[in-house]
């Protein structure tokens, strides 16, 4: 069966991802998914393509996705502003529920890189439309690599794997794809929830760990104590203060005291 039919199979009707859109290639999911929300796309339409020819990573990096090897996703979706931390979150925590349904044991690297023993395994990319300040919509968009294939080998700033090295087994795109996408359902319901908070906090990496956060020109270097009620990283610095760190395209870096 081809992916896109076999998606619409396993995704319960009347749900997110009922308006599908599945490709072959794309330049990027996340510019498919605005372009129909600029048209009136409903919540939770979906779009999900097996190669990008110029997938987005944050911060303006470039994100692969090679034909067969990944899962790259977009939701489209329209909370309420209050919580745009939260949002990229939602991707992160949506992610790890897919990964722990396989049997395995993500962590979450504040704020959304999903990593597997260490590694970087996936990567969320939330972009919103405002005008002014009312949010015209929100596109989240997740990349997965499940193969080998998928893992760049160079110009990487975080060590990269992929689900299947860590799951040792063939791992089916379409179910873990559904699996994600259902969670992402769930947990939104749960958006402004100590609930959703608590989910995001429970998976966090590098908990009680000495972790730098580099924001602009200022960097933190402290234990990492936790989640804010904005889903900001909170640190326990050496003279004792804590500080809260907010912005969602701030880099969290453990610091090893090791060699
Ligand atoms: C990151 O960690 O830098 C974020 C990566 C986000 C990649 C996904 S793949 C699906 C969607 N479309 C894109 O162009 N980017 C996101």
């Amino acid at each position: 069966m081809e992916m896109g039919e076999e998606l619409r199979a396993w995704l319960p009707a009347g749900g997110f991802g009922e308006e599908l859109y599945v490709f072959d290639e794309v330049d990027s999911t996340n510019t498919t998914a605005a372009s129909l929300a600029q048209d009136g796309a409903p919540e939770g339409t979906l779009v999900v393509a097996d190669h990008q020819r110029r997938g987005r990573g944050r911060s303006g990096s470039r994100w692969e996705t090679p034909a067969g090897t990944a899962i790259a996703l977009s939701l489209v979706l329209r909370p309420s502003v209050e919580h745009p931390l939260r949002w990229t979150g939602l991707g992160a925590l949506a992610v790890a529920d897919g990964l722990q349904q396989e049997g395995l044991t993500p962590r979450i690297k504040w704020p959304n890189d999903v990593l597997l023993e260490g590694r970087k395994v996936a990567g969320v990319l939330a972009e919103a439309d405002w005008d002014g300040d009312r949010l015209r919509h929100l596109v989240l968009g997740i990349g997965v690599n499940v193969r080998r294939g998928a893992v760049p080998d160079q110009g990487l700033d975080f060590a990269a794997t992929c689900v299947e090295e860590h799951a040792g087994r063939v791992v089916s795109r379409v179910r873990l794809t559904t699996a994600i996408v259902q969670s992402l359902e769930r947990r939104f319901a749960q958006l402004g929830s100590a609930r959703f908070l608590q989910a995001w906090e429970d998976r966090l990496a590098y908990m009680g760990e000495p972790v730098r956060v580099e924001m602009g020109r200022v960097t933190w270097e402290g234990r990492l104590l936790g989640l804010g009620p904005k889903g900001e990283a909170r640190l326990l610095l050496a003279d004792g203060r804590e500080v809260s760190c907010s912005g969602e395209a701030h880099s969290l870096r453990p610091v090893h005291s090791g060699p």
